[in-house]
């Protein structure tokens, strides 16, 4: 070969190589770091103590405390910008929730009304408005001027300190504060100017420029949390569940987490670098005291540092509790001041409190907590079947299937490939026959195409998002040449939501529901992937202003429309991978493209409960990993950890190899089948949690912490969890483990769920680990409903007895609940449901009502029953049952009382005591 050849070929492998690795990695350089992002880069380089406002004219105005705040010097701010004063409002709410709002005075003219979110608090939270009466004033120690002081709640004060402007809350009478907000003097508030004479405020990254038509318009300030030894929340990150520094000497993170909902393709494992989803609230939790959160409704980018210790080390201010106090950093690029503070004092307060602003996560329909198959793509009608009939062939139950893009006709979302899907409703029938469902995807970019009617109409109506200079915005997305429906206009949702008609979705069936993907939106030839910040949205309201929003409201516009498609009486579920503050009322989320590797085994977890801490309990991520091509035994442990995932949904990128759980030898079938067995037997307590989260906002699956407050070695423990009170889950996240070590919470002993073995709380175990399950105990002292039998399917379970497992703790006593409901309707919300609280105490076992009983018109009744129960942990073994149902008494005697010894505890099983889940009854042990 010649060297020129020679050359040449090294070149072409050189390109090549570069060319895969810049396919199989993440592109950091399509994306802003803080530096490259001028508000970011701004406000990181102020110092503490800048802010020089002080709050003035404090009056009460309707049940609120307002005020104003003036700079010191009245006329120039630091940065010599005119400054009008701003207004301050403080909200007090039941519950113990202060809100604070901060924005320009309309009255004095700025150029336009900056945005507030719309639709993500909740019309209820307005009833829970405290009307002030009075204000009282104190001049706290070391002040020249005075403070404002409110009674929040019980226990609590809500201060207004006026010199410098600082806004906290404190305990009342030991007076230590909670959280704080300014109290580092980092407040900064950029007013809207009107653009002045060769005033340059375009901004430039990459090949794309920002027009900023309104000029700088961030805000930022502090945030502090007191006796707090953690924080968490913030999502969407593929990191740690406790927050990790981001400033301050030595810290391993040098970004700020970004929130700023993006589609970054092949995201890294452990970065504060912002995904798909957004939601401003962080929730700190301390040993000494216990759990605050503090929530920003703000749909503009956000950059948040958590201050490391050190970071203030030279900036002269002093505040209480410097050891257990954690400072944040909150920056957003526009909006307003929208923020409550929430006082707990414990997580599961805390976490109700935030629900009280944005609402109670929806309640799913049943099949939905199941089991869901995905890929992108199954191909035609005969892949469909031959995929559906293989899991009944396999005896592996599932529920769902999922068609990607590819079914549609040319990425015309709401059609269908005729060629590759000729008989779409008879396909879903045949689903439905069985119990099963389909879930088609449908993304946000419509096609540009004259002859394509939703496009056509959208066009006619003027629905789409506009660009900076008033057109059709025209993006590039899986459908080529795109535009986009404004989300944000109420009108054009509603639109949108009448696209899921059965007549306007042609080929849909009422067993048909739907994915929301790439809606950020992803614009593959937009600035990051994403919609230019310069885009206007209906009221002139730019897109940089509501970015993380536009999913949301997209999410929520679908889930209006499956609503409405069934006139108002079945349960929508819709899958969405943008998220914001609120999108529990509309459906579940995942956590988008991973990778088939053991590190993002491992982060799904934390970013599962991350999530659920921040009020979205219906959240998975992809088992088995998006990209590449997971060995067979981590598929295996994904699927065992994937099964107590809330959502539960294999699914994998085009160019992997096929992976249904049979395609891994016969051995790996039967681990992939036993993993989603367990997941079947435990949909009745899934479906409870689900009931629970849906009351309470308490997430389905919990850090440790949440169920153990004050043990601090539960603090950041991220490779376990809680599903609900009662099961603790621990990952295997290596390959070929033979031991793990397991921390168990409390001092209650642990039974394994497989075996009943006990183990004792409070200590580390070296457990011995086999390739048949991950470690997963019940916690001694509750009970857990079970259903035991294999089906093809949930719908199909729906009249299959239960069974209760009693984990009897060291009292031989234990509690547990079963939720019950038709799964599918709104009934449930008149009324139409059964929920038992079973006790067990003093050798009684009870079952007791729950439902209230006027609690509607509505009815649900089952004849379902009890087939076993299964006693662990008893130390007197019974000799027989007595079954009282109501009146009745049934001595059943020694006969059906089943003693089995498992490995380290003895079990005793009462078979077929045959009693109804809707009635009342105790059964004695005799
Ligand atoms: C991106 C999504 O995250 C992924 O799950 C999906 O398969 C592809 N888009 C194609 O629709």
């Amino acid at each position: 070969m010649k060297p020129q050849m020679r050359n040449l070929n090294l070149f072409l492998f050189l390109l090549l190589s570069l060319h895969f690795i810049s396919v199989l990695s993440w592109k950091r350089e399509e994306f802003r770091n803080c530096n490259q992002t001028p508000f970011c880069k701004r406000a990181r380089a102020r110092k503490p103590g800048s802010c020089s406002l002080l709050a003035r004219h404090v009056i009460i105005s309707d049940g609120d405390v307002t005020a104003k705040l003036l700079p010191k010097n009245h006329e120039t701010s630091e940065d010599h910008h005119e400054i009008n004063p701003l207004l301050l409002t403080l909200s007090l709410y039941q519950d113990g929730v202060l809100r604070l709002k901060i924005d320009e005075d309309p009255s004095l003219g700025p150029p336009k009304k900056r945005f507030e979110v719309p639709d993500v608090i909740v019309p209820e939270f307005s009833n829970n408005k405290l009307w002030l009466q009075r204000i009282s004033t104190e001049t706290i120690d070391g002040d020249t001027g005075p403070s404002s002081i409110v009674h929040l709640a019980d226990g609590y004060e809500a201060v207004l300190r006026h010199d410098p402007f600082e806004v906290y809350v404190r305990e009342k009478g030991s007076g230590n504060r909670v959280i704080s907000l300014n109290s580092h003097g980092l407040f900064d508030f950029e007013p809207l100017t009107a653009k002045g004479e060769g005033e340059e405020w375009e901004e430039s990254f990459r090949e794309n420029t920002d027009t900023r038509p309104y000029g700088p318009q961030s805000i930022s300030f502090d945030v502090s949390f007191y006796a707090a030894d953690f924080v968490y929340g913030i999502p969407e990150h593929a990191t740690s569940l406790a927050l990790k520094p981001t400033r301050g000497p030595g810290v391993e993170y040098s970004e700020p987490y970004r929130l700023f909902n993006l589609d970054v393709f092949e995201y890294i494992h452990d970065s504060p670098f912002g995904i798909y989803g957004s939601i401003p609230f962080m929730i700190s939790h301390g040993k000494s005291r216990g759990t605050s959160g503090f929530f920003w409704l703000n749909a503009a980018e956000m950059q948040i540092d958590v201050m490391g210790a050190g970071w203030d080390a030279d900036s002269g201010i002093s505040l209480p509790s410097e050891k257990t106090r954690i400072d944040t950093f909150w920056m957003s690029e526009a909006g307003i001041v929208d923020a409550f503070f929430f006082v707990g004092p414990g997580p599961k307060d805390v976490v109700r409190q935030y629900m009280s602003v944005t609402g109670m996560p929806a309640m799913p329909q049943l099949f939905a907590t199941a089991y869901h198959q995905c890929r992108w793509n199954y191909r035609d009608e005969e892949d469909v079947e031959d995929v559906d009939s293989k899991f009944d062939e396999h005896n592996i139950p599932y529920d769902v299937l999922w068609l990607d893009i590819e079914h549609t006709d040319g990425k015309r979302y709401f059609t269908w490939d005729r060629m590759l899907f000729p008989h779409p409703e008879e396909m879903q029938r045949k689903l439905a026959a069985k119990g099963r469902h389909m879930v088609t995807i449908v993304d946000p970019h419509i096609k540009r195409d004259d002859s394509y009617n939703v496009h056509k109409e959208a066009t006619k109506k003027g629905y789409y998002v506009k660009d900076a200079s008033g057109n059709d915005f025209d993006g590039w997305c899986w459908s080529g040449s795109s535009s986009y429906p404004d989300m944000l206009n109420p009108e054009i949702r509603s639109w949108w939501a009448d696209r899921f008609s059965f007549e306007h979705y042609v080929g849909s069936t009422p067993s048909l529901y739907i994915w929301n993907d790439m809606n950020e939106p992803s614009v593959f030839n937009g600035p990051e992937l994403t919609m230019p910040r310069d885009a206007l949205h209906y009221g002139d309201v730019e897109h940089r202003e509501l970015h993380n929003a536009y999913g949301y409201y997209f999410h929520m516009a679908t889930a209006n429309g499956l609503v409405k498609r069934g006139e108002g009486k079945d349960r929508p579920f819709v899958l969405s991978r943008a998220l914001f503050a609120g999108s529990q009322r509309h459906g579940a989320v995942w956590t988008g493209d991973n990778s088939a590797e053991w590190d993002h085994l491992r982060v799904s977890v934390p970013m599962v409960l991350t999530l659920g801490l921040t009020g979205l309990p219906f959240s998975g991520a992809d088992v088995g990993g998006f990209f590449g091509n997971p060995e067979p035994e981590l598929l295996v442990r994904w699927y065992q950890l994937g099964a107590y995932y809330p959502f539960f949904r294999a699914h994998a990128h085009h160019d992997t190899k096929r992976r249904e759980p049979w395609l891994f030898g016969e051995r790996n079938t039967e681990l992939i089948r036993d993993a989603i067995h367990v997941r079947y037997t435990l949909i009745p307590y899934f479906y409870t949690l689900f009931r629970e989260a849906n009351t309470s906002g308490v997430p389905v699956v919990r850090p440790l912490w949440m169920e153990f407050p004050s043990e601090e070695a539960t603090f950041s423990n991220d490779e376990a969890f809680m599903v609900g009170n009662s099961i603790l889950v621990q990952g295997i996240y290596t390959e070929r483990a033979k031991v793990a070590s397991v921390y168990l919470p409390g001092r209650q002993s642990w039974y394994d769920l497989r075996t009943g073995t006990s183990y004792r709380g409070g200590m580390t175990h070296k457990l011995t680990v086999s390739e048949d399950t991950i470690p997963a105990f019940q916690r001694a002292g509750t009970i857990i409903p079970r259903k035991d039998r294999f089906r093809r399917s949930s719908t199909q379970m729906v009249n299959d007895p239960f069974t209760l497992v009693i984990a009897l703790n060291s009292s031989q006593a234990a509690e547990g609940e079963l939720y019950v409901d038709d799964g599918k309707s709104f009934e449930f919300e008149h009324g139409a449901y059964i929920h038992r609280r079973f006790v067990l105490s003093d050798g009684k076992l009870t079952s007791v009502n729950l439902a209230p009983a006027s609690s509607g018109k509505s009815r649900f009744s089952s004849e379902t029953v009890i087939e076993r129960i299964i006693l662990l942990g008893h130390t007197h073994s019974p000799k027989s049952a007595l079954i009282e149902v109501t009146n009745q008494k049934v001595d059943i005697g020694l006969g059906p009382l089943w003693l089995q010894w498992g490995r380290g505890s003895a079990v005793v099983t009462v078979r077929k005591p045959g009693i109804r889940i809707a009635d009342d009854w105790t059964i004695k042990f005799l």
